[in-house]
């Protein structure tokens, strides 16, 4: 049976929310592989509305959902979601979800660690959603984290605290900050270990009997490549992999395993945090795409920057990403532009360029190389077929396809299930 692993193709907020939910409605289980609680994204089902940041999207409809070790989960925001999704009627118990017991946990300090560093980066900022992922992270791989297993022991965590407080003990004294409070911080541990405890368990073995069993798995990326630790726009990008491969170190299933990799593209770009953004548009269309497409961060608040769909940027993540077929999302949001534009390649200091130059001084410098084509007056929204779409939506679509040498496998025309363009079922390939 095929599993699909969903990801972002450019700097995350591509749609990704409505896709999921389809697949998830679909899928015996959902796993998140990567991220934390910088993740955001709504749903609606049966007009209730549903916001999640940590839990999978299978979670709502009774589908098993696993936390997967490749995310950094805070304790404290997975109870306040468990809580608010239970206030609303959904059922949580260790039957429909399942937190592997690797996972590296956020810990207060770890927020206020992200603040104080944004702070103090000035003009460096990265624009952090203040979350504490990357400061979770880096103790992870430095190998001081606390994980969820961890929480099982604590009378046994006295090295590990110390490994832990003499790296923190040091930043914060550089900040001028007292030394982490240890009896504190076990205390509150102690509190939220039996929450999180009941939900732990080793999910690569539960993952390979729900293969084992012929099960469709959903793999549900969060962010965008763009963001990628290795591949993005470092340094302004996220602090994990987010590229498709990810799907199966962060669950703890093997390559073979994620199957068709469908990318969430967005027929315009956006980003939100600071970072180079080569077709961003700081005119009355860039304004005019940020209204009609709401652009507003769901986990933040903040307004997105918005620009002209850039081919280079997502030919080059899709290339990363073995993606199998994109998804196309808020096509409406472009109709009634006169023109469009299609970003087809760069211009740096002279010399054309085909890609997305690693070094952030020449990804700030490339000037796009626009294609413009006409545009479409009348409404896409809500088009459920080919034959329901002006024909220069479809030209600007097919050229798209061209563009980043990838085949469209769905088009999304509005945020309604049934308005989507079904070209290849990402299940069934
Ligand atoms: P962090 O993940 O909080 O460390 O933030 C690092 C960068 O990733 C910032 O530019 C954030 O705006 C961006 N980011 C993190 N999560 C998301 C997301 O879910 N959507 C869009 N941008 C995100």
């Amino acid at each position: 049976m095929a599993n699909v692993t969903v990801i972002g193709a450019q700097w995350g907020d591509e749609g990704k929310g409505k896709i999921v939910d389809w697949l998830a409605s679909r899928a015996d289980a959902v796993v998140r592989f990567q991220g934390g609680h910088n993740a955001g994204h709504t749903l609606v089902v049966r007009d209730q509305v549903y916001k999640l940041s940590l839990l999978p999207s299978g979670i709502v409809t009774g589908t098993l959902s696993i936390i997967g070790n490749g995310v950094v989960l805070d304790p404290w925001a997975l109870q306040t979601e468990v809580a608010k999704l239970e206030s609303q009627g959904v059922t949580i118990t260790p039957d429909n979800f399942a937190l592997a017991d690797n996972c590296a946990l956020i810990l207060p300090m770890h927020r206020d660690l992200d603040g104080l560093r944004e702070t103090a980066a000035g003009s460096g900022k990265i624009g952090t959603t203040g979350r504490g992922i990357g400061p979770a992270y880096e103790d992870k791989v430095g190998r001081r984290a606390i994980r969820v297993c961890d929480l099982a022991h604590l009378d046994k965590m006295d090295p590990q605290l110390d490994r832990l407080c003499a790296h923190h003990d040091a930043l914060l004294a550089g900040f001028d900050q007292p030394p982490v409070d240890r009896a504190k911080l076990l205390e509150e541990l102690r509190e939220i270990a039996p929450f999180v405890l009941q939900f732990a368990q080793p999910v690569w073995k539960r993952l390979k009997k729900v293969r084992k069993a012929g099960a469709r798995i959903l793999f549900e990326g969060a962010q965008g490549v763009l963001l990628d630790v290795d591949h993005g726009t470092y340094p302004f990008v996220t602090s994990s992999n987010t590229v498709s491969g990810t799907a199966a170190s962060g669950s703890g299933l093997g390559p073979n395993s994620t199957g068709f990799v469908l990318g969430i593209v967005k027929a315009y770009t956006t980003r939100v945090g600071s970072g180079p953004f080569p077709t961003e548009l700081g005119d009355a269309d860039g304004q005019r795409l940020g209204e009609r497409g709401h652009e507003f961060g769901t986990v933040t608040g903040r307004q997105r920057r918005c620009g002209w769909f850039d081919a280079v940027l997502v030919r080059q993540s899709c290339a990363i990403s073995g993606v199998t077929g994109i998804a196309l999302t808020k096509v409406d949001v472009l109709d009634g532009f006169d023109t469009v534009k299609i970003c087809t390649g760069y211009r740096l200091r002279g010399k054309i360029m085909d890609y997305f130059p690693a070094h952030s001084a020449d990804q700030a410098e490339v000037e796009p190389i626009y294609e413009e084509m006409d545009g479409w007056s009348e409404t896409t929204a809500g088009a459920r077929s080919w034959a329901d779409l002006p024909a220069n939506a479809i030209k600007y679509i097919q050229r798209i396809q061209e563009l980043i040498e990838t085949p469209v496998a769905l088009v999304s025309t509005s945020p309604e299930r049934e308005d989507t363009i079904l070209v290849r079922d990402p299940f069934i390939d």
